[in-house]
């Protein structure tokens, strides 16, 4: 077929981005390798899977399909609401928290914007800000991993449009501490929105726990702070995720530039009844916490160098370009992410499968 497109036809912004580095799913693994995949531990997933109760809500739900659900998601963000103490008007739900990480650089980013987030960082923190001709500053963590306090704040000096990062930091898994939070939330000029990327948080341990929405809100920054049901809910494949915002006005807006059906009526399903299902969600975190000090401890005597991590994952560098590792792993069935990001080429990211899995990856390796 003879090639139309006109190459100039995408903005040079776009056609500039690497392509995102993907888990990739285990029929594609399939049809790749030739094999079973034994374990799949490269997105983060939980081995446990959803609660039951989301399972049967999303049954009961499906004959209804044919009608749009609810666009404003009322229910759930009026759940959510009562969570966090405040109203639904601050309250936003999408396809994904990646769908919601996408609206807000839509929402507040023009080019030439100054963006800064943390390095390693999760991909889609920066890609959003580079496809809208933002800059980006990445401050890369001390050699220790904890967080960067003072080059955030040095970085804040300049009042960039956006401060961005996660914590458990995807990929390297420490949290920053309340002191740290409060120092860097601090130096925020209130030009500067702070967005929190929380996918990870329920895997905190209650002794580095703290309320971010409540410490911005107490230094009077505007802020916004994500969550997932992909990770410790085990929802991924329903994408659905929500954000929390410091002002409505805020989410007014993001509400205009998110996928207005973006979480489909099966999604809204299963995320209600994922919440009020507690004792799910405390079984998944006791069975990731357990397995993630045990693989941590297995890698550390096996001399491998592994980052302080409280999420569901371990990163640790191989010691070589990481594709070397992770190919000889997919060659025996095992699946993690090798990191593609400059300075931490040689890393990896292990997310905690079952008991078995994480037994396949070790040996393995
Ligand atoms: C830090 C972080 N934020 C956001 C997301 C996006 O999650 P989802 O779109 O599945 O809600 C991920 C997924 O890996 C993540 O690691």
């Amino acid at each position: 077929m003879t090639e139309t497109f006109p190459s100039d036809l995408v903005r040079k912004e776009i056609a500039e981005l690497p392509d995102y580095n993907a888990g990739l799913a285990q029929d594609r693994f399939k049809a790749i390798y030739g094999i079973e995949c034994r374990a799949k531990l490269d997105s983060n997933e939980s081995p446990l899977g959803p609660s039951p109760r989301a399972v049967s809500a999303m049954q009961s739900a499906s004959a209804g399909v044919w009608r749009y659900p609810d666009a404003a998601n009322t229910a759930l963000r009026e759940k959510i609401a009562a969570q966090f103490e405040t109203t639904p008007e601050h309250v936003i739900f999408g396809n994904g928290s990646e769908d919601l990480i996408g609206a807000l650089f839509r929402t507040i980013i023009r080019p030439k914007d100054h963006v800064v987030t943390i390095c390693p960082s999760f991909g889609l923190h920066e890609f959003g800000a580079l496809a809208f001709g933002a800059t980006v500053t990445k401050v890369p963590f001390n050699t220790d991993w904890s967080f960067p306090v003072e080059g955030l704040c040095d970085a804040l000096a300049s009042k960039p449009r956006l401060l961005i990062f996660s914590s458990p930091s995807n990929p390297a898994g420490p949290v920053i501490t309340e002191d740290e939070f409060r120092t860097v939330v601090a130096a925020a000029d209130p030009a500067t929105l702070i967005c929190f990327d929380e996918a990870y948080v329920e895997f905190i341990a209650p002794e580095h726990r703290f309320d971010a929405m409540a410490i911005m809100a107490e230094l009077g920054k505007p802020a916004l702070t994500l969550r997932t049901f992909s990770k410790a809910y085990g929802l991924a494949g329903v994408r659905v995720g929500y954000g929390v915002a410091s002002d409505a006005p805020l989410i007014k807006a993001l509400m205009k530039t998110r996928n207005p059906f973006g979480v489909n009526a099966l999604a809204a399903c299963a995320a209600s009844e994922a919440i009020d299902d507690q004792a799910h969600l405390a079984q998944v975190v006791q069975q990731a916490t357990h397995e993630r000090d045990r693989v941590a401890a297995a890698l550390a005597a096996k001399g491998y160098d592994c980052a302080p991590t409280q999420a569901n994952f371990v990163f640790f560098n191989t010691g070589a370009p990481a594709k070397v590792l992770t190919e000889a792993l997919r060659a025996k069935g095992v699946l993690i992410k090798g990191w593609q990001e400059a300075r931490y080429e040689t890393w990896a990211r292990v997310t905690m499968g079952s008991a078995q899995e994480n037994d396949i990856f070790l040996d393995a390796l």
